[in-house]
């Protein structure tokens, strides 16, 4: 029977392309999204056009709500009649220092990039028996660079999540970690802004999508792998270039 894994923020860009690989590989998949309700259908279509034997399904919650955050595992389970993993991709990633940030909106990213995976981590253990979770963090986790400080922190905090749930979830769950570096450019900006940032790194260059996507295959090849970080940042947690 196809395995079935829920990915959240799955309407564009990294959950996109997490989507497309997995279904390629005879997943089912459940696309959570938020605002982005036409791409999500264009990608359901897509999905169901290549693939017609496995199930693509819509899930819309915003998990800034954490009300909302609470039904979506029941939702998936009901309508998919399984599920075998959990990918914590989407987030909000937006600049402050610490001296400018309020309490809302350290709350946005607590909630979107710390809460909802908590919750959907222990909602995923509470309701299955045995799966895999990817929590997506960010190669600054290893920095104190405060230019987006609250985001940092609430990433910091996840890759704590990670190890704590995959030493109370496990055998059974297996909780690992993805830490991207220059993958893809903020919306607004081009490749050339990526370029530049690469030019101090070890590798020299952004690295796309293809390292995330092969080190989610890595994670869930590896019946042993629980509780750790894979950086997908071309060195960048080493440090710059002198
Ligand atoms: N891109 C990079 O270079 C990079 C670097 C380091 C780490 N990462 C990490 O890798 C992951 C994927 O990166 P990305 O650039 O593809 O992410 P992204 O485009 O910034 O965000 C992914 C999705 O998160 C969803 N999201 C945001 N707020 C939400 C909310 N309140 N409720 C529900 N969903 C919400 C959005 O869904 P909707 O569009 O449907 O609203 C969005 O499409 C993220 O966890 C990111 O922190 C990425």
């Amino acid at each position: 029977m196809n395995k079935t894994a829920l990915i959240t923020g799955a309407a564009r860009r990294v959950g996109k392309a997490m989507a497309l690989h997995l279904a390629s590989q005879g997943w089912n998949i459940a696309i959570h999204y938020n605002s982005s309700d036409a791409e999500a259908r264009l990608l359901v279509d897509e999905l169901i056009s290549v693939y017609p034997k496995q199930q693509f399904e819509l899930f819309k919650a915003d998990l800034n709500l954490p009300e909302e955050v609470e039904l979506l595992i029941p939702q998936v389970i009901q309508k998919m009649k399984s599920l075998d993993l959990l990918i914590n991709n989407a987030s909000v990633f937006e600049p402050a220092k610490l001296g400018g940030t309020t309490t809302g909106f350290l709350d946005r990213q607590m909630n979107v990039n710390f809460k909802a995976p908590f919750i959907l981590t222990r909602n995923f253990a509470q309701l299955l028996k045995s799966g895999v979770i990817v929590n997506f963090v960010d190669t600054r986790i290893v920095t104190n660079q405060s230019n987006f400080a609250a985001y940092s922190i609430s990433k910091k905090a996840l890759w704590e999540l990670t190890k704590m749930a995959a030493l109370e979830f496990g055998p059974d769950i297996r909780v690992n970690a993805i830490a991207p570096g220059l993958t893809l450019p903020p919306e607004e900006k081009g490749e050339d802004y990526l370029l530049k940032l690469a030019e101090k790194i070890a590798m020299k260059s952004p690295g796309g999508l293809d390292p995330i996507l092969k080190s989610l295959d890595y994670i869930l090849n590896n019946d042993y792998l629980t509780g750790q970080l894979l950086f997908c940042d071309g060195g960048e947690n080493l440090g710059i270039k002198i």
